[in-house]
């Protein structure tokens, strides 16, 4: 596995517990941060596929972008960062050696929100076949695609480790607490009809790379 690599998927279905619930999250914090972080990895699989059909001059399929972008838009950017945000700022509290590490990821969280909005917002101009540049649109896509797996890479080996030697019971409340519980209309049981294509695709990614 390469530097930015995260651990491959586990397959759908297999989970036990929807890492968004209140038990799946106060259960084992760790592995639901994990299990989300492995989610957005294969959604950038996904991303990454389609930027490849756009180089090779053939169209893309700009709905799954459109939707892979709209699900990291709303979940990640409105769950899973604000997160984020409350147990890094208890493990600058507790390691304030990580702060300069610490405040880097914050800003890359701000730096991907405005990406994704940006990005969501190509996407549907080419879709609605808005004159919008290909080169400028491959290059968004594909630079959102390396900057958001290089942050998942630096919080599951610099930061993910020290939260689980450091963070306690009350810091994992309040990180729960953050933002009101949630189901995950994308990879939980009762999948978001938008997202119906989009999840049927993963399934699709999953068989494929068994087979492989
Ligand atoms: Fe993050
Ligand atoms: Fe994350």
């Amino acid at each position: 596995m390469g530097k930015d690599a995260v651990p491959a998927p586990e397959p759908l279905g297999e989970r036990r517990l929807d890492p968004f619930s209140k038990e799946g999250t106060m259960a084992n914090p760790l592995a639901a941060w994990h299990a989300e972080h492995v989610n957005f990895a294969r959604l950038l699989d996904l991303l990454e596929i389609q930027v490849a059909n756009f180089h090779r001059g053939e169209r893309p399929n700009y709905d799954l972008m459109g939707d892979i972008v709209y699900y990291l838009r709303s979940f990640a950017d409105c769950i899973h960062h604000p997160r984020e945000d409350v147990a890094f700022a208890r493990l600058a509290e507790r390691e304030p050696a990580m702060e300069l590490v610490i405040n880097r990821l914050l800003q890359e969280h701000r730096v991907i929100s405005t990406a994704s909005e940006e990005l969501f917002n190509r996407l549907n101009e080419a879709a609605e076949d808005v004159l919008t540049p290909r080169v400028a649109l491959e290059a968004a896509a594909a630079t959102y695609v390396v900057y958001y797996r290089h942050h998942l890479a630096a919080e599951e080996g610099e930061i993910m480790p020290r939260a689980a030697q450091l963070l306690t019971q009350e810091d994992w409340a309040a990180v729960a607490a953050t933002v009101p519980a949630a189901s995950d209309p994308l990879f939980g049981n009762n999948v978001e009809a938008r997202f119906r294509e989009l999840r049927k695709q993963i399934a699709m990614e999953v068989r494929v790379s068994r087979q492989e």
